[in-house]
């Protein structure tokens, strides 16, 4: 029997744990990656509306003022969390590959990739998401009518905002393709150059488009006259868009990946995002260890080992589960990741070919996130793109509509590297189908304990997923939203077989730890990745926001 003061205790605790589920922020909180997208959240909040109203005033004016990380020619995946009904549920809007599509459609008559169809102009476009998002989340989710969500994103894309450093520097990265489209380069170029910082960027097309999806709803889009222009323009510059391929677009309402580490539960990006079940078998994998003892050698060892594991799992297993089958309550299970760790050598680094599935495979900033908390404790986490920065660089004439390259998300061959150097094993799970989405690594998530919430995501391809892992090692470890977005950052996706890490990530220490075991190191230029981080700790009663260092975004609590 419990003793009276021990029964005591537990009723205090389950008073107290109960206390803790009920708690609300009291405030609201949005991070993003660009001032006047948190602004646009914060002004649909004051205004009353909840934080899915909030998620649709940042996703859209995320889409104008950030044109080379995500907009309304591309997709992106909502993770939102509803406090009354406390509930999980994601809101898949990836594109999809256009009906017209094939599997060879990137190969050459040897059947070898021809480089550049997936990433430049329009083939390179997959059919947008947002548009549809955008309804549905403001239709089931939202209390406010697209009139009034879309107005921070209509003036921004009609009176303009200012160019920025880091505009310059990403629009640098695809300036010859840019001048290639001049509709494109009439917009985002000044007189074909690379605009000076505080030149306005003025869309008055996007505005009279977004106009249309405030009025008219996500059927403006993808039905009539503008939809008759995207295809039309599509088809002229040599792309392969079917009225169809608009009208039957629909977003994806899925079951978030849920999954635990250490008592903390992890609600994350299902299928077509690798991103939650290879964070979660990376995990999974490290549970098998106490990390607790180690040096910064070995403790980096083990999460390259398990990283190598799951970036493997990804390229053998993982597409769309609507069109392939995926064994994911295999690969999600602790059994499964526990004889991927008995596989692990603490002692030594196992090389990539030395895992099964790697014999047919050939060596071979930019996106966006964005999270919300109301003051109820409804959260969005949303990860949003047109894939590489300024996505085809195609703009359909007269839309405003700067298309995606998402196309290059698919696996155009087995074995061959992807603009992030990814690659899928000799099934290709991820090949280009009619009507498929492309997998994707976007990883928006949720980290909860009983006391503490996180919301978190970055862009950065690949790279998103170590990302989001190192900052819920941090959370774990009591790191704060500030500690989470800066921490420095390492990555290994199994192939190519190396450690990238950011200059600060490693001591020379370190360094030479990693190397005695067998890892080849590879500094990356810059540091990378733009996270964006709420934290809600309910025992202490406050709500913390953080906007990665690397980027120029704002987080804010109001
Ligand atoms: O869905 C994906 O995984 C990619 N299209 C994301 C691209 C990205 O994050 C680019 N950022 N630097």
């Amino acid at each position: 029997m419990t003793s009276t003061p021990l029964k005591f205790f537990f009723i205090a605790l389950l008073i107290l744990n109960s206390a803790h589920a009920a708690a609300k922020p009291g405030k609201h909180a949005v991070a993003s990656a660009h001032p006047l997208a948190t602004e646009a959240g914060l002004e649909i909040l004051a205004a009353g509306g909840n934080a899915f109203d909030a998620a649709v005033a940042v996703a859209a004016t995320l889409a104008v003022v950030e044109p080379f990380g995500s907009g309304i020619g591309g997709g992106g995946f909502f993770l939102l969390h509803d406090a009354d009904k406390n509930k999980d549920v994601m809101i898949d809007a990836r594109e999809t590959a256009p009906l017209a599509a094939n599997e060879n459609m990137y190969l050459d008559d040897s059947g070898n990739v021809k480089p550049g169809l997936s990433k430049e102009g329009p083939l390179a476009a997959g059919i947008p998401g947002i548009p549809a998002a955008l309804q549905h989340l403001a239709k089931k989710y939202g209390s406010k009518p697209l009139t009034e969500t879309l107005a921070p994103a209509i003036r921004h894309a009609k009176e303009g905002f200012d160019v920025t450093e880091r505009y310059r520097f990403l629009t640098q990265y695809r300036l010859e393709l840019l001048r290639r489209y001049p509709e494109t380069a009439a917009i985002f170029l000044d007189k074909n150059e690379i605009p000076e910082t505080g030149y306005k960027i003025i869309q008055t097309d996007l505005g009279t488009t977004l106009d249309t999806i405030a009025t008219k709803g996500a059927k403006g889009f993808y039905k009539g006259e503008l939809a008759k222009k995207l295809v039309e323009g599509t088809n002229a510059a040599g792309g392969i868009w079917q009225s169809k391929d608009l009208s039957k677009y629909k977003v994806i309402e899925r079951s978030p990946v849920k999954s635990e580490y250490r008592g903390m539960e992890i609600t994350t990006a299902p299928l077509p995002s690798s991103g939650g079940i290879v964070l979660s078998t990376i995990l999974s994998i490290l549970q098998n260890y106490d990390l607790t003892k180690l040096s910064n050698g070995e403790y980096t060892h083990l999460i390259v080992e398990a990283m190598r594991r799951a970036y493997r799992d990804r390229a053998e297993y993982l597409g769309d589960s609507d069109f392939v089958e995926v064994p994911v309550k295999r690969l999600l299970s602790p059994y499964y990741a526990a004889g991927l760790a008995a596989g692990i050598r603490t002692d030594k680094a196992t090389p990539s070919t030395a895992l099964p599935g790697a014999a047919n495979i050939q060596a071979g900033s930019d996106t966006t996130h964005f999270s919300v908390m109301d003051k109820q404790g409804n959260r969005v986490a949303a990860t949003l793109s047109i894939n590489f920065p300024f996505g085809s660089g195609f703009i359909p004439p007269g839309t405003g509509v700067l298309l995606n390259n998402e196309m290059d998300d698919f696996a155009a061959k087995p074995g061959v590297p992807n603009g992030y150097g990814l690659v899928a094993g000799k099934d290709n799970p991820n090949a280009i189908q009619p009507g498929k989405r492309m997998l994707s690594s976007m990883t928006p998530t949720f980290l909860e304990y009983k006391d503490r919430v996180a919301v978190l995501g970055t862009p950065g391809g690949s790279r998103i997923i170590t990302m989001v892992l190192l900052a819920t090692l941090n959370f774990h470890s009591g790191g704060n939203a500030t500690q989470m977005v800066s921490r420095p950052r390492f990555h290994h996706q199994f192939l190519p077989d190396q450690i990238g890490y950011e200059p600060k990530a490693f001591n020379q220490n370190t360094k030479l730890e990693l190397q005695l075991l067998g890892h080849k190191l590879v500094e990356s230029s810059r540091e990378y990745g733009n996270m964006q981080v709420i934290v809600w700790d309910k025992k202490q009663k406050a709500l913390s926001a953080a906007s990665d260092p690397r980027g120029e975004g704002l987080a804010k609590i109001q």
